[in-house]
Parts: structure tokens; C-alpha cells; sequence
């Protein structure tokens, strides 16, 4: 697909998902993410080869929660290689993102790392890499990027920080059974700042790029550390557990490897052909952007880049 023909179907897209912007919800357990309005929407695609075409409020910092999850994730492998799998588990939920009852119910051990209680241990890892882990997470991405704007927002990371009762609940259910080995605090606190991180839909997509590329080479030249074997398993990872018990919907609706957060982004891996980002701040009860998720899913329809290739039954829906 040409430039052209990619910022085309974006056009149509954003018409297309303009009645769904008023749907959804916002997550009220993190009140500074509340006042966020609600009627935005921005997507950006890029190409391995370098084109990008981008729409809406593609330029629009937003909060990426979760999705940081995804950027931790490559920090601590390309750290300790695949020693974190004796840590973190590679197994879907199929409970929501800050189930706490699994973790006790399995003696302290983590599905995977896209729901907090292994993302928690990821991020403990980290704490046990790095003094400052958040200082070396938006090093990375803002070399990914190419773009030094990138940044903590203070004010979402003292909202959630403040209210983060279930996730300092996951962390001691945790530490507890020996899961993590930081204290509690020193990993809450930089959990927090990692999900605080603002980005925009296309610096997160160019952050993402490399996993679409069989060498792991960005456009810029800078190379994920990645293996290609660890490169697959993230990418697979997305697919199975990247929108949590929500995951084998998406898989079947849009075959595609994605993640998504509670700041309303979803990005996408397209191997072998780019990456995709979509944001707008209204959730679905499993915590996934609707106007977010649908775009994605008309972009692989239209395009036939995912698994289950070009669906004239989605091209014909409302
Ligand atoms: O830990 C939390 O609950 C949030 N900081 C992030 C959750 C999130 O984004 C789940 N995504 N859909």
C-alpha cells in the first residue's frame, strides 16, 4: 500500500469511528485520567520502508498505561534475556488486567507480563537492572521515537500513585510469596511513573516498528537488542494476551498482535509490513479503547495485513 492509499483509508476511518467516540468510559481509578476529553481520536501508520500517514489527533500526547507494559517488557529481555520467562508466565489470563485472586490462587506466580501482577515483576526487574528504570525506559523510547519530547506526566503519576490500592495489593500478594525482590514501594513507585509516560500515536508507532521487522532494525537505523526469537515471543504475546480477557475476540476480529491501555491507545505490530496506532480515551468494560479497537479492525479488514486477511462482512458493517 502506497503513502496515499494509507492516508486515504485513515481519512475514512476517522469518519467512520466518529459515533463511537461518545461511547465507553473513562477509568475513574485513575482520576487525573477523567478530565481527559473524550471526543478525540488520532492514528498513525508507519512502514518499515519509512512512510508514515497519520490523521486526527495523531500529534496528541496521551497517557500509554499499559502500553508501557510492551516497552518494559523489551527493556528487561534485552537485560536479562530469557532468564525473565522463569518469572513471568507466557499463558493468557482470561481474567481481567488487576485480577488479584489468581495470583494468590496460583502461590504467586504471573500469567504474563500485560496484566499488572507481571508487569509488576517485570518492573522489578527492572528496579533490579537499573537505579533509575523509568530514566532508562524513556531513554529508549525517545531514541525509538526520534523525538526528545517524550515524557513522565507528573500529574497522572501522582493521580495513580495515590490511588493505586489494587495494584500495592497485587505487589504485596507478590512479595509475599517471593515474586518480587525490590520492596513494595520502590516497585509501585516506578510502576507508576512507566504508565505515567506521554506519548502520542506516532511516536508510540515508530517505538513499536522494530517488531515488525525481521532484523529488528528501526527506519532510523537504531536496532531493538532483541533476538529474533524474543522479538516473536513479544509479538506473540500481543496477540494472546496483549487486550487481556478480551484477547481472543480480538485475535478473531482483527488478527492482529496489539496492546493496548486504560489511556485509551491500542498499538498494533504488522510483521513484516509496519506498525499501527490508534487512540481515543472511551473503554470497553475490558478496559479497551472502542473507538481505538474499531479502527484497528476496519485498517485490517480494508487492507488484508493480518492474519485473517481483507473481510468484505467488515468492510459492509455499520
Ligand atoms: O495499573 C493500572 O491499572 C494502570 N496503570 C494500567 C492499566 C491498563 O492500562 C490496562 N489496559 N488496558
Amino acid at each position: 500500500m502506497n503513502n496515499k492509499d494509507a492516508q486515504a483509508l485513515l481519512t475514512h476511518i476517522v469518519a467512520r469511528v466518529q459515533p463511537l467516540l461518545s461511547r465507553g468510559v473513562l477509568p475513574k481509578y485513575i482520576p487525573q485520567l477523567t478530565h481527559v476529553n473524550q471526543l478525540q481520536f488520532g492514528m498513525a501508520f508507519i512502514t518499515l520502508d519509512g512512510q508514515e500517514a497519520f490523521v486526527g489527533d495523531a500529534d496528541v500526547r496521551f497517557s500509554i498505561q499499559s502500553i508501557s507494559k510492551l516497552f518494559a517488557l523489551m527493556l528487561a529481555l534485552e537485560r536479562v534475556g530469557d532468564d525473565l520467562w522463569s518469572r513471568v508466565g507466557r499463558e493468557p489470563s482470561g481474567r481481567p488486567f488487576n485480577e488479584l485472586v489468581q495470583v494468590d490462587h496460583e502461590a504467586g506466580a504471573t500469567r504474563n507480563p500485560f496484566v499488572n501482577a507481571g508487569a509488576l515483576v517485570v518492573t522489578d526487574i527492572l528496579c533490579s537492572c537499573f537505579a533509575q528504570p523509568e530514566l532508562a525506559l524513556l531513554q529508549n523510547l525517545r531514541l525509538g521515537a526520534r523525538d526528545e519530547r517524550i515524557d513522565i506526566d507528573q500529574g497522572v503519576m501522582r493521580s495513580e500513585r495515590g490511588s493505586c490500592h489494587r495494584n500495592a495489593a497485587i505487589a504485596h500478594l507478590l512479595k509475599s510469596y517471593g515474586s518480587i525482590r525490590n520492596s513494595v514501594e520502590t516497585v509501585l513507585d516506578t510502576y507508576c511513573r512507566q504508565c505515567a509516560l506521554a506519548m502520542t500515536a506516532r511516536q508510540i508507532a515508530r517505538c513499536v516498528l522494530p517488531l515488525a521487522a525481521d532484523d529488528g532494525l528501526s527506519v532510523a537505523g537504531t536496532r531493538d537488542s532483541l533476538k529474533a526469537a524474543q522479538r516473536h515471543s513479544v509479538v506473540a504475546l500481543m496477540l494472546t494476551c496483549g487486550t487481556y480477557d478480551a484477547a481472543g475476540d480480538f485475535a478473531a476480529r482483527v488478527g492482529l498482535p496489539m496492546k493496548s491501555g486504560v489511556g485509551g491507545g491500542i498499538v498494533a505490530v504488522i510483521p513484516g509490513v509496519g506498525s499501527l496506532c490508534a487512540w481515543s480515551p472511551g473503554l470497553d468494560e475490558s478496559g479497551n479503547s472502542i473507538a481505538a479497537a474499531r479502527a484497528i479492525e476496519i485498517f485490517a479488514s480494508h487492507t488484508g495485513l493480518s492474519l485473517l486477511g481483507a473481510r468484505e462482512w467488515v468492510r459492509a458493517a455499520p
